[in-house]
């Protein structure tokens, strides 16, 4: 028996967790499950209408049920087998059955056919670009959508052209920050899903973990609302000689670094606007103990929680600084995250973000080059 949260599970794991198992259970993506239960209680509280399209096992929406106080979990998965798992699921756990309503089916065309929904999970294998318009409908207003992608290589820079075909982005592995950027080309795909609807999806939660990411997007109804938020897409100017970044409109664009004259990289589009509420942060943080947290998910929100508060466009690492600035006595993280005021990052174990501006880094750099 395996146990994740309240849920016990009798499935036996292959060695090599694949999307070609008769049905899927991931034990790492426990902290997508984590951090759904947790946001969903701190955004909307208990009594929530949770939508889980892509079931799989099922203990998503039984842990919404047994956690997180949902008073309906809509549960559907197109493989049937897995929603003969799902009920036996309930049934060995001794849970009450009464408030979920099982589909097998597409999770499109379920999608369109519901409304109301205080919260949707979408969370397919690879890319949800698919399932995006689809998603965003059956949310209610002030609800939430979360959104899962595990094709980060592609959004990270790995395979730009797949990137710039399925997102409509450039990505830019040549950053330090390269996760970063990938999870606001994903953020963008999302907001612009929603706006051509006149909704305005404002993302209020995000991160990186393993190899997939996970953001969590309000809806709000509108078009001026919609165009307000798409103020926030445009682009990241990069020197990947001296480090130098910038967040720019199209038309501002530079071509050349302002600091040591390189010709600039470039991503975007994206979002350039905040990945974190930090209202929400603090809820999230406060209600941590009521649900049943794995290790890598406390461990998560307590970066998080920090990150928060210097939500900068991209950050540094210790070694980008090292090989590009040639900086052979680095300091310790501890050390530099001290005298930049910095804050550490949950994208990466070796990055800091801080708010000083790019020329006063450098003047710290060579300081500490002596
Ligand atoms: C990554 S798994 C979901 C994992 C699950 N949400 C969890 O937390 O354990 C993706 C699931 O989507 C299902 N699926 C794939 N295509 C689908 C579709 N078009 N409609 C509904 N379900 C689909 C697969 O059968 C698989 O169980
Ligand atoms: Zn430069």
């Amino acid at each position: 028996m395996i146990r994740e949260g309240k849920v016990f599970l009798d499935i036996k794991l292959p060695q090599v967790i694949s999307s070609r198992m008769p049905v899927f259970y991931n034990p790492d993506m426990v902290v997508n499950r984590d951090m759904s239960l947790l946001i969903v209680l701190a955004f909307v509280g208990e009594g929530a209408v949770v939508c889980d399209p892509m079931g799989a096992s099922g203990v998503r929406s039984l842990r919404f049920l047994l956690e997180a106080g949902a008073s309906k979990v809509i549960y559907n998965d197109i493989n049937l087998k897995a929603l003969e798992e799902f009920k036996r699921l309930i049934e060995i756990n001794g849970a009450d059955g009464s408030k979920i309503e099982f589909y097998s089916e597409d999770a499109s065309l379920l999608l369109r056919k519901l409304k109301g929904c205080d919260y949707v999970d979408i969370d397919p294998f690879g890319s949800p670009v698919t399932f995006l318009e689809s998603g965003i409908l059956p949310v209610k207003r002030s609800g939430l959508l979360g959104v899962s992608a595990t094709d980060t290589a592609v959004l990270s820079g790995t395979y730009p052209l797949t990137c710039i075909r399925r997102y409509g982005s450039k990505p830019l592995l040549e950053a330090e920050f390269y996760h970063e950027v990938g999870i606001r080309i994903l953020i963008k795909k999302v907001v612009e899903e929603g706006a051509k609807m006149d909704f305005a999806i404002i993302p209020i939660f995000c991160y990186s973990h393993k190899h997939h990411f996970k953001v969590f997007f309000k809806k709000e109804l509108g078009a001026r609302r919609a165009d307000e938020v798409l103020k926030n897409l445009g682009y990241i100017t990069y020197c990947s000689n001296c480090l130098y970044r910038e967040v720019a409109r199209l038309e501002s664009m530079k071509e050349f670094c302002p600091i040591c004259t390189n010709k600039m990289l470039y991503a975007g589009p994206l979002w350039i606007g905040k990945l974190w509420d930090e209202k929400l942060v603090d809820k999230v943080w406060e209600l941590k103990d009521r649900i049943i947290l794995s290790q890598n998910s406390l461990k998560l929100l307590k970066r998080i929680k920090e990150e928060a508060k210097k939500q900068t466009v991209g950050f540094y690492t210790l070694s980008a600084i090292g090989e590009r600035l040639k900086v052979s006595n680095l300091p310790t993280l501890k050390k530099i995250i001290f005298l930049t005021d910095g804050t550490r990052t949950h994208f990466s174990g070796e990055g800091f973000r801080t708010l000083l501006n790019h020329r006063d880094l450098l003047k710290l750099v060579e300081n500490i080059k002596g």
